[in-house]
């Protein structure tokens, strides 16, 4: 890849020439703020927080959309740029009900966190909060969409990131909203809760629902693993608050398998962890009633069980069933125990039922 010579806030920046001068400017270790900027979507350039001034161009220029060239010479803090962005950032916080005080998403959101590195010490225009009722309608994501300032990333997440095109942008002007098909509440629309809108959402217009009242983010520890649901191994860090899981995460930069994507089940299906009815121990079913048993027990029931069917009617007479959810390691171990120990092919999988 050809290699252009930039200079950014007087720093000479050499970068590939397909690189746009945001990318630039973080290989060079110089922040320049976004919103509507995720590594992991399309550039919409749609939000204008990460203005720049570019010498020679009349107008300041985003610069998360605006390729590099040769010999450019970038201004990321000057006041008329400062001036810009707070204005959009005014705007933004004028248009909705940013309270804070009340929000899920206080500490992590990229707005506030915003307002506070612009020094924005009060509200610069009236209050114009659009006062949708919030989406409540499911289980697993609130909608508070008089948070939403319209960045798009979730639009992108779903429709470009996961393909489920659930949600899009609706109505027109200061009516703009986002939208399902028919503008019906998430629990009655297509959506598959995968929850990837929630996860590139910077403000707490989209926020986990079953983790709402149960810790702060500074309160939450989070413990990376890999989801249990399936064999695939997707990355997720369990947010621990006292001992409990309360919420699942993801993030883009653990690679792969996942990329930070994750299903209903990885990202929602946690309240089995801390259930009473979770099974703990093996059970046996004795005179009709399930007891309890030690592993050891249970195991040595099964070989005695499958020895005495092996021995009266032959090894043809058992068959094993295994999962696609389980790793290719298990299922190998399973069909080799079938083989080899019991000594049937009598071994199918779930998947081709
Ligand atoms: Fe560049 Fe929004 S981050 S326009």
């Amino acid at each position: 890849m050809a290699q252009v010579k930039l200079k950014i806030d007087g720093k000479e920046v050499v970068t590939a020439s397909d690189n746009t001068i945001l990318m630039a400017a973080r290989q060079a270790k110089i922040h320049i703020p976004t919103l509507c900027y995720h590594p992991r979507l399309p550039i919409s350039g749609a939000c204008r927080v990460c203005v720049v001034e570019v010498e020679g161009r009349p107008a300041l220029v985003a610069s998360c959309a605006m390729p590099v060239a040769d010999g450019m010479v970038v201004h990321t803090k000057t006041e008329r740029v400062l001036r810009a962005r707070r204005l959009v950032v005014d705007l933004l916080l004028a248009g909705g009900d940013h309270n804070c005080l009340l929000c899920q998403s206080n500490g992590v959101c990229e707005l506030q966190e915003l307002a506070y590195e612009l020094g924005i010490e009060s509200f610069r225009f009236p209050i114009d909060s659009p006062g949708h009722p919030r989406d409540t309608s499911n289980a697993m994501i609130e909608r508070d969409l008089n948070k939403c300032i319209l960045c798009g990333r979730c639009v992108r997440a779903c429709n470009e990131v996961q393909v489920n095109e659930v949600i899009d942008f609706g109505f027109r002007g200061g009516k703009s909203k986002i939208v399902t098909a028919w503008d019906l509440p998430y629990g009655e629309s297509n959506c598959v809760f995968c929850g990837e809108c929630v996860s590139v959402c910077p403000t707490g217009a989209l926020t986990e629902r079953q983790a709402k009242f149960r810790g702060r983010p500074w309160e939450l520890k989070k413990v990376r693993t890999t989801c249990t649901y399936c064999g695939v191994g997707c990355q997720l860090d369990l947010n621990v608050a006292d001992g409990k899981v309360v919420k699942v995460t993801s993030d883009y930069r653990y690679g792969p398998p996942n990329f930070g994507s994750l299903c209903v089940k990885g990202r929602f299906g946690y309240d089995f962890i801390h259930h009473p009815d979770r099974l703990k121990t093996p059970l046996i079913r004795d005179k009709g009633e399930l007891r309890e048993a030690s592993w050891e027990e249970a195991l040595g029931l099964v070989a005695k069980k499958f020895s005495e069917i092996k021995e009266k009617h032959g090894p043809d007479a058992l068959a094993g069933l295994t999962s696609a959810r389980c790793t290719n390691e298990e299922n190998y171990l399973f069909q080799k125990f079938f083989r080899g120990a019991l000594g049937t092919n009598n071994v199918d999988h779930c998947a081709r039922l």
